[in-house]
């Protein structure tokens, strides 16, 4: 939520930073602003509401160069969407970003004396004003106070009048990284923005005092003792995180889940079975525990639904799946002999990262499957299994879910084994179905215009059903999440045998039921509640396996998929899942890769 960006150097800033949040902006997109210095240490605001678009017809007539500056894309937190509440903001001689929340801003404000002075509603122009009572011409001392005094999280890059040239930084919780380069020294949200600019980088740590200037970057503690700074190398490149020809990220994202899904699963093969010595998870870690708690949110959090399905009967121990926002203010049993699995495509969304905590508190042996590398949640797990998806820039998330999922199947898979639920050959044709899936996802990609062909059905409508049964229903509530946040269309996943106690009074011929009947132990069981909603005058959208016989009438339009075995169904079901979510958004002419109210990265509670 909302991106950060600063650069100083001999480079245009102003070009750099409106390019870098165009980048960024797919992490909060309802206001963009950007703060220069110019000669003799003037500072230049410029400020708009809206997307970028608007920031950089706002920034055309500044003519003079700036080579130092900081840039903001707000995902709005503490007051409405105006120009006020518009990063960056300035007090005194101090101008500053911010990506988090500080929740002890009300009495900060009291504390501080700041009432008549605070031009927006925003916490961080609270902040702003705190770090401006406490400097005293050092930067670096007055941020190491700043920080004593804040509750929160945040990410906070900042400038002082009087030190023209020179960036400073500090994070708690918020994702920072930098970088320098022969072009200038970079600080941002995350990589999207520096890649253009180099390939190696480092994750500011937590409590650190970035210091940047045109030559160098600098990192301190909180005693001002300078650190090293942990180099990392980007593993992907410019190419992916670009729209490459498609109109939007989103599409790109589902054409390219094959590949993510063969980048994720091929280097953890040896000899047809899952293998993870290179991610230093010793299968001690998958046998000594009695239980599976897995923890996420969102779309992470319906990986862990289907995953939980496919783990609990295999392995017969119990698993169970929390929403992080819920878990973290539990008090669980969880305990030293729960593997508890964090799922977060980000690797910063706060709720999983106290989650997370929490979990370790508690004793709990804890695995991330992270998409981003360096990420906290991945630093913070005791072990982490990488997806490697690429950056996923659609708000809505696809290829990331795809490879948590095949990333959390090797895990059962090598579970099973070590618990010896599964023999070697099991071991290895469970491996060969995993891998089945990916042509059986390129063969629906490539069907994608006969999933373009029924939204008809679904974009003039206000409500939508997605229903199914054991696997199939926890493949309908990622169904309805993403028709919900792209095309605003209220969408409802329903159980498909608890409908008739209560929900099916909504049902209705203004009602289309997305129904998805793709496992054989309950095929007819599903097919008997399909025709409950066509009793009502449902208009029915049929998901289903090649070779399953349905009458006809039960559906008005049935696509199938391959048959690749019931466990394996969720990877091409999830590709049409997501077609009629992007169809259906396009349909409507919406921003599909940036809705609204949105944003990418989830780093306030
Ligand atoms: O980065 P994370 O995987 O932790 O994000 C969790 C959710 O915010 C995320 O999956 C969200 O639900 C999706 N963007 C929905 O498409």
């Amino acid at each position: 939520m909302c991106g950060i960006i600063g650069y100083t150097g001999p480079l245009d800033s102003k070009k750099i930073l409106l390019e870098g949040l165009s980048q960024l902006e797919y992490r909060g997109y309802d206001s963009a602003g950007i703060a220069l210095c110019m000669e003799n240490s003037r500072i230049q605001l410029v400020r708009h509401t809206g997307k970028v678009s608007n920031l950089k017809k706002g920034c055309e007539e500044i003519s003079q160069v700036s080579h130092c500056g900081l840039g903001h894309t707000r995902w709005a937190t503490h007051g409405g969407v105006t120009t006020e509440n518009t990063h960056p903001h300035k007090a005194g001689r101090v101008i500053l970003v911010h990506n988090g929340i500080i929740e002890n801003y009300h009495q900060l404000t009291t504390d501080f004396h700041l009432e008549g002075k605070l031009l927006s509603e925003t916490d961080s122009e609270v902040a702003a004003w705190v770090l401006e009572s406490l400097y005293d011409g050092n930067p670096a001392e007055a941020i190491s106070k700043l920080v004593s005094h804040l509750k929160g999280s945040y990410s906070f890059c900042m400038m002082f009048e009087d030190h023209p040239g020179e960036i400073y930084a500090i994070r708690n919780v918020s994702p920072l990284v930098a970088a320098y380069t022969h072009s200038g020294s970079f600080v941002a949200s995350d990589l999207t923005a520096l890649i253009p600019y180099t390939r190696q980088y480092f994750v500011v740590p937590e409590d650190h005092i970035l210091r940047l200037t045109s030559y160098k970057v600098h990192l301190y503690d909180l005693d001002l003792k300078e650190q090293e700074p942990e180099i990392l190398e980007v593993n992907w490149n410019m190419d992916a995180a670009m729209k490459n020809g498609f109109p939007h990220f989103m599409l790109k994202e589902i054409h390219e889940q094959p590949d993510a899904l063969k980048n994720t699963i091929l280097p953890r093969l040896a000899k047809g079975l899952p293998d993870f010595t290179d991610d230093q998870i010793p299968d001690y870690v998958f046998k000594d525990c009695n239980q599976v708690q897995i923890v996420a949110c969102g779309t992470a959090m319906h990986a862990g639904m289907a995953a939980r399905a496919l783990m609990e009967p295999l392995l017969r121990i119990p698993v169970t799946v929390s929403i992080a926002s819920e878990f973290r203010y539990e008090d669980p049993l969880v305990d030293d002999k729960t593997l508890v699995i964090i799922i977060s495509q980000s690797g910063e969304t706060i709720d999983t990262l106290a989650a997370l905590r929490l979990a370790k508190s508690y004793g709990s042996r804890t695995l991330s499957v992270v998409n981003v590398k360096g990420s906290t949640i991945a630093r913070e797990s005791d072990y982490v299994l990488y997806t490697h998806a690429g950056p996923e820039i659609a708000v809505a998330s696809t290829k990331a879910y795809s490879v948590q999922l095949a990333a959390l199947y090797m895990v059962c898979c090598r579970m099973a084994l070590v618990r010896e639920k599964y023999s070697v050959a099991e071991a290895e044709d469970f491996m060969k179905k995993l891998l089945d899936s990916i042509p059986a996802m390129e063969a629906m990609i490539e069907k994608r215009d006969m999933v373009k062909a029924l939204v008809t059905h679904l974009i003039n409508k206000p409500d939508a059903f997605f229903i199914g049964r054991g696997l199939d229903y926890a493949f309908s509530l990622e169904g309805a999440l993403k028709l919900k946040e792209i095309s605003y269309i209220h969408a409802e996943a329903y159980a498909a045998g608890e409908l008739k106690h209560g929900t099916i009074a909504l049902i209705t011929q203004e009602v289309p039921v997305i129904a998805i009947a793709t496992q054989e132990n309950v095929f007819l069981k599903t097919i008997s509640n399909i025709r409950e909603v066509k009793a009502r005058g449902a208009f029915v959208i049929l998901l289903t396996k090649e070779g399953m016989n349905v009458e006809p009438g039960i559906a008005d339009i049935q696509i199938s998929i391959p048959d690749i075995g019931d466990r394996f169904t969720v990877f091409p079901i999830a590709v049409v899942l997501q077609l009629i979510a992007y169809y259906a958004s396009v349909g409507k002419n919406l921003d599909v890769d940036q809705p609204r109210n949105l944003a990418k990265s989830v780093t306030v509670e």
